[in-house]
């Protein structure tokens, strides 16, 4: 167990990432918008999901798409009222599925009146509520920001220029303006925080994605300890009065974040940290490497790679073995800081490589968009995505305006729609068996009817070839349901040993496929052999 149970709804939970700006405009102004997830939900079920994580939709300036909150209370005009939301939650509800919000604790927006009221000389409530230095010439080795307010000093941020870091305290304190974690203003910092938390969990929310979880006490250490002992704080209060709440953590070191109490964390495309060497999400599909002139695409998924999936067993075994009765280290399709699949990978390999991203252990995030391979399109950067706008693209839909995004004009649009004459839209795909849509509803659509694949079901390596491009694994239920999953991402057919005990039989259990896997027994026992890109899900 965690440190907080878990509640029992994540076993067999499957999330939807919303980008609000994007999903769908029911109001023809050009941006996506609460009512308009409202009319989407029955889709979003139909896919299999039935848990939504929304990006931040609160009051902002919008420097930061929305990570730059001005009031954590208000919904963001723009996107509705908060009785919209108390609605959305409503019907999600009914229809038997969670919310998470995006909660961003590290920072305000510079627009927020907790930081505005911060940058007055009086002192006030709010002067300690941000971290400031004694002067405004006094830097410090955190990013900091002097000369813009009247008070004589500088503040230190916590991402963009226009987020300036909520005071929790430092661990190590080695200037006299540096305040302990216990300080009035860090308890205070924590207090507002469960307000937040509080003021949304008691109208309906399901829980958070937590932003930069692991961003709050300054000077930490490597496994910021501090930053656990703050967040069993902030969680023991709201997970006692709401104990079906569950919280997500953007701090991909799972050991660290369900020390903190969270229920799950992200695997995700962030750098080595200090704690883990080599990051096994991106060896799976980011894996780049400089040969002379050239970039060479080493990712396990990309199919003329050649590279083992050892690399990525490696980061990922001594996590998952850490944590996994502790919580869960969640896989995503991809969200909306990270460059989609499409196109750089192809159909094939994208589905291939679904296949083992929702059938791992832990609970799965399919980000907006991913079930029908939606493109990365390069774009002028639009509200600080730089990079990330490409991924922020509106929903295609269907034929028609917008493609079904929005009834509004072309120019008012959010983000331009991909222009591409054959882009992927849900309209087209429901019409195609063989479509990214098709693969990604049989696979969420196994989940329901197979405990082996709950989130918490059993998970064992069968195979993985140092010199081959083969995975098997194991999943099995607490009913005694063993499920064995195949993959070949690589050009040439492969053959795998399997152990004594393990007889996947013929076609009639097979649950998923995807080209040639076939059971083998012969005298020196059975065998699956892998057809060149090939999937399977094999009863057992
Ligand atoms: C992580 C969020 O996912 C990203 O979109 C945002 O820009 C930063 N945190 C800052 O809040
Ligand atoms: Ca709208």
């Amino acid at each position: 167990m965690g440190v907080f149970p878990s509640p029992e709804w994540l076993k067999s939970a499957v999330f939807y990432e919303i980008y609000p700006q994007s999903f769908r405009d029911s109001n023809a102004d050009g941006i996506g918008d609460l009512n308009g997830i409202i009319e989407k939900l029955d889709y979003i079920k139909g896919l299999g999901c039935n848990a939504l994580w929304i990006n931040p939709c609160f009051e902002s300036p919008f420097k930061d798409a929305g990570y730059d909150v001005s009031d954590y209370c208000k919904i963001a005009p723009r996107y509705g009222t908060n009785d919209d939301m108390i609605r959305l939650f409503r019907q999600a509800h009914a229809k038997g599925m969670r919310v998470l919000l995006d909660l961003v604790p590290g920072h305000t927006s510079e627009e927020h009146e907790w930081f505005r009221q911060s940058t007055k000389v009086e002192r006030n409530e709010y002067s300690d509520r941000f971290i400031w230095t004694d002067g405004a010439f006094s830097g410090y080795a955190l990013p900091f920001i002097g000369g813009e307010s009247k008070r004589d000093a500088a503040y230190i941020l916590n991402f963009f220029k226009c987020q300036p870091a909520l005071n929790y305290g430092f661990a190590k304190i080695d200037r006299p303006w540096q305040m302990s974690t216990d300080s009035p203003a860090a308890r205070a910092t924590k207090q507002a925080m469960v307000d937040v938390m509080r003021y949304w969990l008691s109208r309906g929310c399901d829980g958070f994605r937590v932003d930069m979880a692991r961003s709050l006490v300054k000077n930490d250490d490597a496994h910021h300890h501090a930053t656990i002992e703050a967040w069993k704080e902030m969680l023991s209060p709201v997970k006692q009065e709401f104990p079906e709440s569950a919280f997500v953590s953007e701090w991909a070191a799972p050991q660290d974040a369900l020390s903190a109490g969270f229920d799950m964390d992200f695997y995700l495309n962030h750098e080595k940290t200090a704690v883990r060497e080599a990051n096994g999400y991106n060896l799976l599909a980011r894996r780049f490497v400089k040969d002379g002139e050239q970039e060479k695409d080493l990712s396990y998924f990309t199919a003329d790679s050649g590279t083992s999936i050892k690399a990525f067993l490696a980061d990922y075994l001594p996590e998952y073995e850490a944590t996994k009765d502790r919580g869960y280290f969640c896989f995503l399709t991809c969200n909306h800081d990270t460059v989609r699949l499409a196109p750089r990978l192809s159909d094939l390999e994208i589905k291939i490589a679904y296949g083992m991203l929702l059938t791992m252990p832990g609970v799965p995030f399919v980000y907006y968009g991913d079930e029908i391979a939606m493109r990365y399109y390069a774009l002028p950067t639009k509200e600080g995505g730089y990079f990330r706008t490409g991924s922020r693209t509106p929903m295609q839909w269907g034929a028609g305006a917008n493609l079904g995004f929005s009834q509004g004009a072309k120019e008012d649009l959010y983000l331009p729609v991909d222009p591409s004459q054959d882009a992927p839209t849900v309209e087209k795909q429901e019409k195609d068996p063989d479509s990214m849509l098709h693969w990604t509803k049989l696979l969420l659509g196994l989940r329901p009817g197979h405990r082996a694949l709950r989130a918490d079901g059993g998970f064992e390596v069968v195979a993985a070839p140092e010199n081959g491009r083969s995975f098997a694994y194991l999943r099995s239920g607490d009913d005694g349901e063993r499920l064995l999953i195949a993959l070949n991402p690589g050009l040439e057919d492969e053959r795998v040993a399997l152990p004594d005990g393990l007889n996947p039989a013929e076609s009639e259990d097979c649950l998923a496929a995807i080209g040639q896997v076939r059971p083998e027994s012969g005298e020196e026992g059975n065998a699956l052999s892998l057809g060149a890109q090939s999937f399977a899900v094999l009863r057992c």
